[in-house]
């Protein structure tokens, strides 16, 4: 059974974040294991359907909502509050700002009944979200609700938004509610399509052709899930060009005997779907942090991210931010799995 949310803690500084050891149990680990299987990690599209994972798994339902949920809806407050351009919405999205409303409201309700509830007839609705003590009424399409529709309901669940808009064989960033993005910025990327916002990544440029395919032909009602992952030195969601200063830092500084308790393996659930009326892709992005520590609990899962960040190609090292750390990590690492590795 999933816990209930625990007490807020806190992603910035002085930062205060542990998982419980059922949320490390279903820790979304990007890496194939056991270690026979595993070749030097190279980007792949890595799309399968969204289908419901095992109970209890990050992927039961359409959007994961677990322990951090109190954490997280905090820090995205926090955000917000100091950077209004982190939910931003061009004019002819409205439709789908809304569209985007509806459907994610029915999916939590239809998940978590006990924490969610949402009753429609016609246009009209109420919302309530236990966990936050909020009930709202709401007109589908009107200015009724007290923010613009994906940060009101943004603001209520953990993971961030995108809205995507089809246009002449492209896809464009058009909107979305982007609190915690790992090194980039909505308001850098808005309005711009999925070549452009892709182009910093290294080596990738057929992935990316055939992964923009595939979604051009995505089709309402039958979701696709990918996982992406980084390293990053301390639990902070908002890692935005807007906030740089404040982290930039941070992997300059870590010292080896901080890597178990700092250095956090950061990965994203990510969900794409077609919303049916006004065809625009949801893209949902959820993060999970675990720390080095953490992540020893289980030798598979410890022995295949060894082998990736070990083998891990230059470019790739470069792009993720891992190079300066890469040499110290496999030193750790090997320290801690000596025992292992010769067994
Ligand atoms: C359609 C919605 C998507 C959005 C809004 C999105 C957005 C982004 C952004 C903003 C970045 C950071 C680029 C930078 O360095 O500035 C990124 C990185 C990346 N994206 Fe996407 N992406 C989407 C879908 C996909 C898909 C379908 C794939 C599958 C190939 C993909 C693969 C990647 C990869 C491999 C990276 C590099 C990640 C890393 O190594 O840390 N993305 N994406």
């Amino acid at each position: 059974m999933r816990p209930f949310p625990k007490t807020p803690q806190q992603l910035v500084p002085p930062y205060k974040y542990s998982n419980s050891s059922f949320a490390i149990d279903r820790f979304p680990f990007p890496f194939k294991t056991p270690l026979h299987s595993q070749q030097p990690f190279k980007y792949s599209a890595n799309i399968e359907p969204h289908h419901p994972g095992k109970a209890d798994s990050a992927t039961e339902f359409y959007l994961d909502i677990d322990e951090h949920y109190l954490t997280e809806i905090l820090e995205k407050k926090r955000v917000l509050n100091q950077h209004k351009n982190h939910c931003l919405v061009l004019d002819h999205m409205k439709h789908a700002e809304w569209e985007w409303f509806e459907h994610v409201t029915r999916k939590l309700a239809q998940d978590y009944p006990h924490y969610f509830e949402l009753e429609i007839a016609g246009d009209c609705g109420c919302w309530k979200n236990h966990l936050l003590d909020i009930e709202q009424e709401f007109t589908l399409g009107k200015d009724s609700l007290p923010s613009r529709p994906l940060a009101f309901l943004g603001g209520q669940v953990q993971g961030d938004f995108a809205l995507l808009d089809q246009r002449e064989h492209q896809l464009y960033l058009d909107a979305g509610i982007i609190t915690g993005p790992s090194d980039w910025s909505l308001a850098f990327d808005i309005g711009m399509d999925f070549t452009e916002w892709h182009k910093p990544v290294p080596d990738a440029e057929p992935v990316f052709d055939r992964a923009l395919n595939y979604l051009l032909g995505l089709q309402a009602g039958s979701p696709v899930r990918r996982l992406n992952w980084i390293l990053c030195v301390y639990p902070r969601l908002d890692r935005s060009l807007e906030s740089y200063p404040d982290w930039a830092l941070d992997k300059q500084n870590l010292m080896p005997d901080r890597i178990g308790d700092d250095l956090f393996l950061r990965v994203e659930l990510q969900v794409l779907d077609r919303l049916p009326k006004t065809r625009a892709i949801m893209f949902s992005i959820r993060t999970y942090f675990l720390s080095m520590n953490d992540l020893l609990l289980n030798p598979h899962r410890a022995l295949a991210f060894y082998q990736t960040i070990k083998t891990l190609p230059k470019s790739i090292c470069d792009y993720k931010g891992i190079s300066p750390l890469q040499a110290m990590l496999v030193d750790w690492l090997e320290q801690k799995l000596e025992k292992r590795l010769e067994g």
